[in-house]
C-alpha cells in the first residue's frame, strides 16, 4: 500500500495546467460539491473570507468571454466547469463585510468585536500598509483568493479530475462584460482569477520544477 507521502507527492505530480480537455466528460456534482467545499473552507487573513465564486454556465457568455479571456480559450473549448474568482473590495475594520463576518458567520462577543476590529485596522495601516490605495486594499483580498486556488485544484487532482489556472485575460474588460450584464457590482468585488475543471484529452507534459536546494534554505 501507498504510504499517504507519496500519496500527496502523486496528487501534486498529477495536476498539471491542462490546455485540451475532453469536451464529453463532465465532472459529477458530488466531485464539483466537494472542490467547492474545499473553496469554502479555505484559511484566509484574520479569517475574514474576502471571496465570491460564480460558476459560468452560460454557454454565450463562455463564448464572450474567448475576446479578452485568451488563456481561458482551451478551458472554454472543453472543460467541464469554469469558475470565476472574485475577490472583495473595501475590507477594512469598519466595513460592513468585517461586521458581517464577525456578527454573522463567527458570532464574536460584542466586547471582542472591538479589540479585533483595532488589531485589524493596526495590521492594515502600518504593518502591511493595506490603506494606501483601493488598490492594495484590494490586492490583500486577490491573494486570500490565491489559497483556494491551490486548495481547489489540489483536492480536483486528488479525484482524479484536471484544471487549469487562469489568469489570462484582460481584467477591465471582464469586469465590464460582467458588471454591464448585473453580474458583477464593481463596487463590491473585482475579478481575481479563473480557474477551469473537467478532464484531460492530451498527454501530461514533463513536470519541471527548480530543486528545492534553490528554493529552500535553513535559518539555523
Ligand atoms: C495564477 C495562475 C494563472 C495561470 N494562468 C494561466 C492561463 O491563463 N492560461 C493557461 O493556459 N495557463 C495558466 N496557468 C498555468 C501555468 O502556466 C502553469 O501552472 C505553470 O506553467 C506550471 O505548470 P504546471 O501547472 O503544468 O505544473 C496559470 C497558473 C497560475 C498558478
Amino acid at each position: 500500500m501507498k504510504s499517504k507521502n507519496q500519496e500527496i507527492i502523486d496528487v501534486f505530480n498529477y495536476r498539471y495546467a491542462c490546455k485540451k480537455f475532453d469536451k464529453n466528460r463532465k465532472v459529477s456534482d458530488e466531485d464539483f460539491n466537494t472542490i467547492m467545499e474545499s473553496a469554502r473552507l479555505s484559511p484566509s487573513s484574520f479569517g475574514l473570507e474576502p471571496w465570491k465564486f460564480l460558476l459560468l454556465k452560460n454557454e454565450k457568455m463562455k463564448e464572450d468571454f474567448k475576446e479578452f479571456a485568451w488563456g481561458a480559450i482551451n478551458s472554454i473549448n472543453g472543460a467541464s466547469h469554469i469558475v470565476i474568482v472574485l475577490a472583495r473590495k473595501g475590507v477594512t475594520a469598519d466595513s460592513k463585510h468585517m461586521e458581517h463576518m464577525l456578527e454573522d458567520v463567527k458570532k464574536v462577543p460584542e466586547e471582542m468585536k472591538a479589540v479585533i476590529k483595532e488589531k485589524f485596522g493596526g495590521f492594515q495601516e502600518k504593518h502591511f500598509k493595506l490603506l494606501e490605495s483601493e488598490r492594495s486594499l484590494f490586492d490583500w483580498a486577490s491573494k486570500q483568493t490565491y489559497i483556494v486556488l491551490g486548495n481547489m485544484m489540489t483536492t480536483a487532482a486528488y479525484l482524479g479530475i484536471d484544471s487549469c489556472a487562469i489568469e489570462g485575460f484582460e481584467r477591465e474588460a471582464a469586469e465590464k462584460y460582467l458588471s454591464d450584464r448585473g453580474i458583477l457590482d464593481l463596487n463590491e468585488y473585482g475579478l481575481s482569477y479563473m480557474v477551469s475543471f473537467g478532464y484531460r484529452d492530451e498527454e501530461q507534459p514533463v513536470k519541471t520544477r527548480q530543486n528545492l536546494s534553490e528554493v529552500f534554505e535553513i535559518i539555523e
